[in-house]
């Protein structure tokens, strides 16, 4: 991308300079390398990919997993092409994105697509978006974990379908690592807070969340 648009992107979205991902304020993305280095699963043969994909769809729209299906206007499913090496994850529908059945279509989703332009990536063409949860939670508010364990094996089925080369996962949700399905709650570095206390509030947040879903958890079992 030519150097002079990058920067035309990276204004629209605030941002003045490129910084090192280490050096940045950015929320750091938890990369967790898998021990051993699993060998992806073999890709369906071609013609079946479209069906599987199609089912699937079809199945999430028509998913009634969790009381979310009562008041959602309809399942928002994902966007993008069904081969991208790029897949955005975000937490659940909005407003917008429940009454247009995509998601990040919303003021949040101009964002994002403006960061996304910014590393040369279009939902259009060669970048998926799905959610976590694929009903707007009423209000907007976070994702209970029992939901998120519902709607999850769908996301696993999407991620498999596509096999993404790397899955960016925006906001603050529950992640799933390992074959235990272990909660991942990803927040910012204390190196960062130190730097930017008035951050320090988010990460707060983030801390009384993974204390709700560990607590979820333990009472469960
Ligand atoms: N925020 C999300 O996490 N997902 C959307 O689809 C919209 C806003």
């Amino acid at each position: 991308m030519h150097p002079q648009r990058r920067m035309q992107y990276l204004e629209a979205i605030g941002i003045d300079l490129w910084v090192s991902r280490r050096d940045s304020g950015a929320r750091a993305a938890a990369t967790v390398a898998a021990s051993g280095s699993a060998a992806a699963p073999d890709p369906p043969p071609p013609g079946e990919t479209a069906a599987r994909w199609e089912a699937l769809r079809s199945e999430v729209l028509r998913c009634t997993r969790c009381p979310l299906h009562l008041t959602r206007t309809q399942g928002v499913f994902g966007v993008g092409p069904s081969r991208a090496d790029w897949l955005v994850i975000g937490e659940a529908p909005g407003a917008e994105e429940d009454r247009r059945g995509e998601p990040f279509v919303g003021a949040a989703g101009q964002l994002l697509d403006a960061m996304l332009r910014a590393i040369g990536l279009d939902r259009g063409t060669n970048v998926y978006i799905a959610n976590v949860l694929k009903s707007r939670p009423p209000g907007n508010r976070d994702p209970r974990p029992e939901e998120v364990a519902a709607c999850l094996p769908y996301l696993v089925r999407q991620i498999a379908l596509l096999q993404p080369k790397i899955m960016l996962a925006v906001g603050r949700m529950v992640h799933r690592f390992g074959e235990l399905n272990t909660p991942l709650v990803v927040t910012y570095h204390p190196a960062y807070l130190l730097r930017t206390p008035a951050d320090k509030r988010k990460a707060w947040e983030d801390l009384k969340f993974a204390r709700s879903v560990y607590q979820q958890r333990a009472n469960a079992q």
